[in-house]
């Protein structure tokens, strides 16, 4: 049983490490324009500053699906170098009633994203890894977001 498993794992490897030479592409998935509540500091030193942040709400447009944000929070540290890494959580409702749980984590402006939903039309987003970024730095309440494959 083991062998068998393995085998495919390792011939997956070798073809991996030998035949990725070009960029994957990205598929337009929808737009976010976020709300958000003031960022309350948790703790603060002079190497690092941390802050939890309420997502209240929002709108949500795409090719796929359009919708509202219906809450979420976000985690953010902010180090002395300037780096400000974050990790999310907002829930999707979309207009025609699915619930998509939105996962982040982000090196900001950059953000890697993955999707909870049960809704059997959306089922599709659970194996979709996408990446997002605001179009706009000076507008980073508004997020595109883009299917890797
Ligand atoms: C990206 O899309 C092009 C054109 O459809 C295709 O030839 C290429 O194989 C795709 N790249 C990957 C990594 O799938
Ligand atoms: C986001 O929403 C705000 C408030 O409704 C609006 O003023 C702004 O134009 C929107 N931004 C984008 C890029 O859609
Ligand atoms: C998940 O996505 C990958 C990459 O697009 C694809 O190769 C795979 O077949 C998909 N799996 C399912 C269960 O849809």
């Amino acid at each position: 049983m083991k062998l068998t498993y393995l085998v495919p794992l390792a011939a997956f490897a070798v073809t991996a490490l030998g035949s990725r030479s070009t960029p994957p592409n990205l598929t337009f998935l929808f737009s976010a324009n976020l709300t958000k509540g003031s960022a309350y500091i948790y703790d603060q030193s002079e190497t690092e500053i941390k802050a939890l942040q309420a997502l209240t709400g929002g709108t949500i447009g795409g090719p796929n699906f359009d919708g509202t944000v219906i809450g979420g929070t976000a985690l953010s540290t902010r180090s002395a170098d300037g780096t400000i890494r974050a990790d999310a959580h907002y829930l999707i409702q979309t207009t025609d009633g699915a619930n998509i749980l939105v996962t982040e984590s982000a090196a900001i402006p950059y953000v890697a994203v993955l999707f909870d939903t049960s809704s059997e039309k959306y089922n599709w987003l659970n194996n979709v890894t996408a990446w997002g970024t605001p179009p706009d730095l000076n507008e980073i309440n508004f997020l595109e977001y883009w299917q890797v494959s």
